[in-house]
């Protein structure tokens, strides 16, 4: 294979490119809504540790390996495996490096459109006006109410914003990585902190707003975010380490396919140890240090702690938030930038479920890159379109999710972390990773990324299918399973049609890639002449 043809024009490019993957809709809505469920500070504990464990190791180890596979030539997940794992199987282990970004972006970016959509119907004043009923506004938005109703063109349908946001990820990723993907993330992530800024700032000074309700302050509200409830019970409870495990993987996109092919553009004396920790630290900054202080606490100074209780992220987001926002003074001002903050902070993250992508079109199938778009736009597009008409329940959207957003990163976490530190080899590895570094990692990593990660990843793992799939009520003594709805929509007595049939377009996406996959390897091996078949 030749050169890279595209590379990053600055190491400070790629860090805001990889910190823009990560910060995402994860860091805002999903962040709060898991530590406030949790009971904060315990959810804390077992946040941290799985940070310290798994997403900083894992990620090094996938910076490792995408700049490896880079060199060699390759950009995209399976043709990275391909080059690292030298047998014929090598390249299907990268497989899920390909579904997960392409696949979780048809749902994500979807939800992309809701945050644009919300900010435009925010500066026209829609949700400040009296009377409004932001459940039924949220239910035909979206489509949650019923199937096929989202499928409309007007300002207070989803259907505008999806072709923009398409016609905006695109357009971006067609201008290449330097030219797109970084431009943006370097103008996109400084205005995107701005913007937090602000509304931290807003909520802040909240006050007491409703003297009749004095317990309904600020102090209160970050009280309900970070005191530590419980903390003894809450760490013996197995779903919430699951929780901040699966918030781990999903917010610094370890695990996702964006980090390696990211990785793969680096040259071989980039320092990727020091760049891997600083788009973790800003990470981390946006989730916990701005993320953590402006949902929940804003929307328990209006509500308490009743209106947060079982709303989930959705309901949070685009449900509590429009109401809280129409309390505040500046309201619509303040709706308007906290929807655009999450529509940057999206978008980013999308542009790095597509990259993936393009890579692997072009030198997989030797595409160029305008026939490498098309391609992914008319597949992602049938899954956007999917996603889009089966709303009723957002059902389409979470088995996507659950199948492919959650536990395919699991699996493919612990591909990453078993070929680092077992296949390559841990003292090979521990070099290659350090190749160009400013700083060494602390040698207690080896035994980490040996031992540590993938038995407490393993771990993790199965408690989440025994409670998650099989429903498992934890209990040793008087073990009992009630399969969960992701199983009985696909099997029980009273199925779902739409979990069915998105559940087989997930097994046809996952066939056609595994085909385009071994059509893939055919051509490496003639392009190098190969030892693999
Ligand atoms: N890491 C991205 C997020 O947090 C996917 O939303």
């Amino acid at each position: 294979m030749s050169e890279p043809k595209e590379v990053f024009s600055s190491r400070l490019g790629v860090i805001l490119a990889v910190a823009g993957s990560a910060v995402g809709l994860g860091n805002f809505l999903r962040f709060p809504g898991l530590a406030a469920q949790y009971g904060g500070g315990a959810f804390m504990i077992a946040y941290f540790i799985s940070l310290l464990v798994l997403g900083i190791p894992i990620g090094w180890a996938e910076w490792t390996m995408g700049r490896k596979g880079g060199l060699a030539g390759f950009h995209s997940s399976p043709g990275i495996f391909h080059a690292i794992v030298k047998t014929p199987l090598g390249k299907y282990l990268g497989l899920l490096g390909f579904i997960i970004p392409v696949v979780v972006y048809m749902y994500y970016v979807y939800i992309e459109a809701w945050c644009l959509g919300y900010a435009l119907n925010a500066a026209t004043g829609t949700f400040s006006q009296p009377g409004v009923n932001y459940g039924a506004f949220f239910n035909s938005f979206t489509g949650a109410g019923s199937n096929g109703v989202a499928l409309h063109f007007g300002l207070q349908d989803v259907g505008i914003f999806v072709l923009l946001v398409y016609a905006c990820n695109f357009y971006i990723i067609y201008k290449g990585l330097s030219k797109g993907i970084e431009f943006v993330c370097k103008w996109g992530m400084p205005v995107l902190i701005l913007i937090a800024l602000i509304i931290l700032g807003r909520v802040l000074t909240l006050g007491t707003p409703d003297p009749l309700k004095p317990d309904q302050n600020v102090l209160n509200g970050l009280g309900y975010m970070w005191n530590p409830r419980g903390i003894a019970t809450g760490l013996k409870n197995p779903q919430l380490w699951l929780a901040a495990a699966g918030q781990i993987f999903f917010s610094l996109s370890v695990g996702f396919g964006a980090i390696i092919t990211y990785a793969s553009y680096l040259r071989k004396k980039d320092d990727l140890v020091l760049s891997g920790l600083t788009a973790t630290a800003a990470n981390e900054f946006c989730e916990v240090g701005l993320g953590g202080l402006i949902t929940v606490p804003a929307a328990f100074v209006f509500l308490g702690a009743a209106g947060i209780i079982g709303q989930g992220t959705f309901g949070l987001g685009f449900n509590v938030l429009p109401f809280v926002f129409s309390k505040m003074p500046f309201g619509d001002f303040f709706a308007t930038i906290f929807y655009l903050l999450l529509f940057l902070a999206a978008i980013t993250s999308s542009l790095s479920m597509l990259q993936p992508g393009i890579a692997f079109f072009e030198e997989g199938l030797g595409l160029k890159r305008k026939a490498a778009m098309l391609s992914l736009v008319l597949l992602t597009g049938l899954g956007t379109l999917v996603v889009w008409f089966f709303s009723k329940d957002l059902k389409a959207l979470d088995t996507i999710d659950f199948w492919v957003g959650t536990v395919g990163i699991f699996v493919q976490g612990m591909i990453l972390v078993m070929v680092y530190a077992w296949y390559i080899g841990i003292d090979q590895a521990w070099q290659e990773t350090h190749e160009g570094s400013a700083m060494r990692i602390p040698d207690i990593y080896k035994f980490i990324l040996r031992f540590v990660s993938p038995v407490f990843l393993l771990v993790v793992f199965v408690m989440f299918i025994a409670a998650n799939v099989l429903g498992w009520n934890f209990s040793l003594a008087a073990a009992e399973f009630k399969p969960t709805s992701y199983v009985t929509d696909l099997v029980g007595p009273n199925p779902s049609a739409v979990a069915r049939g998105t559940f087989l377009f997930i097994l046809a996406m996952v066939s056609m890639i595994g085909y385009l996959v071994h059509l893939s390897g055919k051509n490496w091996n003639k392009q190098i002449g190969g030892n693999t078949s």
